[in-house]
């Protein structure tokens, strides 16, 4: 994508399409909260962008889009206004989804270029945030998976490939820092579900390891990847018992940034879940949704996508990566319900489903994290629960954690992004549902409270590190195409991730 800044006036910017965001006030009477560019465009167009508004065909609310002609009065071909919804409560979100929204409309109507402006002078939010949200929300709405689709028949290859952000001149340098992270959030979050919808034939622990390895070589990280022999080695028995029914061998992926010279409180360690498949095991789940279980590897894809941005942008803390990745398949090999696993750490689990299999292959990943690397901050991400669709659904994800600090710094990054975070309980009353007769820990708690049942288990795992676990199961995955992005992986989790790096390193 060729994108830059443009201090082009409005009469002179030849994309195919202009986007301009219009807010809403509500005084006595609802007026529109235009930019700059949006007056002029105004003006040009002979008071059209007004009389819309007036009429009440245009309202300024989240969600709308409207396409003007410009007949040859701009040197833009049409202006799309989208709404951003009430000035004084403009959300990140708002921009991205709007910026977004307008993007995926313009490239489905066959366009190529394309140039935002969508910055308000009086919103609560600064003129970085606003374009970082604008740029960013169009790189994550243009997105698009179609590699295994011909092209002429699906529109492989059309796109568009060229962005102007409108910024007046005094503004460019200033706001350059803004787009970077732009490009590397939307980057990063359309890597991650490039990850996620791979099929599971073609991504498999060994090739999710693969492509680990990519990016920890372009951006020069540390790359380790452990096999089943130093598997066996660390006692790793709850990623090794779920993958004995697999044919594909487990990985166990370890990628180290070094942004700063010494250890800090600061530095994160950042754990994935990466069941490439999740057939449920001995305890197989019903055929009929069996397919969307290729996503159970979005945890994981999340977390190497967050070090993708933290390559990038290059904050001043250390992060390390650990992904646990393994198939679970029913075979004559698999584990079975009333094995009793071991973890790294020494903890017994009793096996009463092979389908909770999330939380034994994390258990290790979460010891590896606290023995081996003296981890003191820890984030696991995980589509862990199907109790957390039930509760949250796609629109927030489930945050159970140990440390009011970290929970609240978790929360504001993912408002910063536009990721919804809500926190859940780990109250100890909850422990009551896994207590085992026969192992120091029983793998589930049934199905009440189920999502905090299985965060009460990794909670055993993680000694005394500050501790998140982000379970996006409900948020990693969309069922239906909106306007600002199609049908499938959502990138959950990524940005929040890296944006948390880059605020933890500012604080150091
Ligand atoms: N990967 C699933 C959870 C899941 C469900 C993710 C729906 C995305 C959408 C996980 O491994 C699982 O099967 N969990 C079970 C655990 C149960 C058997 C205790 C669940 O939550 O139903
Ligand atoms: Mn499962
Ligand atoms: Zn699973």
């Amino acid at each position: 994508m060729d994108i830059k800044f443009s201090q082009q006036g409005i009469e002179d910017v030849a994309s195919d399409a202009l986007v301009v965001g219009v807010a809403y006030q509500q005084k006595e009477q609802r007026s529109p909260v235009f930019s700059k560019a949006a007056r002029a465009v105004d003006d040009a167009l002979g008071g059209l962008l007004q009389e819309l508004f007036a009429s009440g065909e245009f309202k300024g609310e989240a969600g709308e889009l409207t396409t003007v002609h410009t007949m040859g009065k701009l040197a833009t071909r049409r202006v799309v206004l989208v709404g951003l919804g009430k000035q004084e409560k403009l959300q990140p979100l708002a921009i991205q989804r709007a910026c977004g929204a307008a993007a995926r409309h313009v490239q489905q109507t066959g366009a190529h270029s394309i140039a935002l402006d969508c910055l308000l002078e009086n919103a609560p939010l600064d003129l970085e945030t606003q374009t970082q949200a604008a740029i960013e929300g169009a790189l994550l709405g243009v997105y698009t998976f179609k590699k295994y689709q011909q092209a002429d028949a699906h529109g492989n290859g059309r796109g568009i490939n060229k962005m102007r952000v409108l910024a007046g001149a005094a503004h460019h340098a200033r706001l350059e820092p803004a787009m970077q992270r732009a490009i590397a959030f939307a980057g990063a979050t359309n890597f991650t579900r490039d990850l996620v919808n791979e099929p599971p034939n073609v991504l498999t622990p060994t090739e999710l390891a693969n492509r680990a390895g990519l990016v920890a070589k372009r951006f020069d990280l540390d790359f380790e990847v452990l096999d089943r022999p130093q598997m066996q080695e660390l006692g790793m028995g709850g990623l090794l018992g779920v993958s004995q029914g697999s044919q594909e061998p487990a990985k166990f992926i370890i990628m180290r940034y070094h942004g700063a010279s010494t250890r800090g409180e600061k530095d994160m360690t950042l754990v994935g879940k990466g069941i490439t498949f999740d057939t449920g095991g001995i305890s197989i789940k019903p055929a009929e949704n069996m397919y969307k279980m290729k996503g159970d590897m979005a945890g994981a894809a999340a977390v190497i996508g967050a070090m993708y941005a933290i390559a990038v942008l290059k904050p001043a803390i250390n992060v390390t990566v650990l992904v646990p990745t393994t198939e679970n398949m029913p075979s004559g090999t698999a584990y079975r319900p009333g094995d009793i696993l071991r973890i790294m750490n020494g903890k017994t689990i009793e096996i009463v489903n092979t389908d909770a299999e999330g939380r034994l292959v994390l258990a290790d990943a979460l010891s590896y994290a606290v023995l081996k690397e003296q981890a003191t901050t820890i984030i696991d991400v995980a589509t862990l629960t199907g109790g957390i669709v039930v509760a949250l659904g796609s629109v927030m994800s489930g945050m159970f954690c140990n440390d009011n600090a970290l929970s609240a710094e978790i929360i504001e990054a993912g408002q910063k992004v536009g990721e919804k975070f809500w926190r859940m309980p780990l109250d100890d009353e909850y422990a009551e549902a896994i207590t085992s007769d026969v192992a120091d820990i029983k793998q589930t708690g049934g199905r009440p409270a189920s999502s905090v049942t299985a965060a009460k288990i990794l909670e055993h795992f993680v000694g005394d590190a500050h501790w998140a676990h982000l379970d996006i199961a409900g948020t990693d995955f969309s069922d239906s195409k909106k306007p600002y992005s199609e049908k499938g992986a959502t990138g959950f989790a990524a940005r929040t991730l890296a944006e948390l790096a880059l605020k933890r390193a500012e604080s150091v």
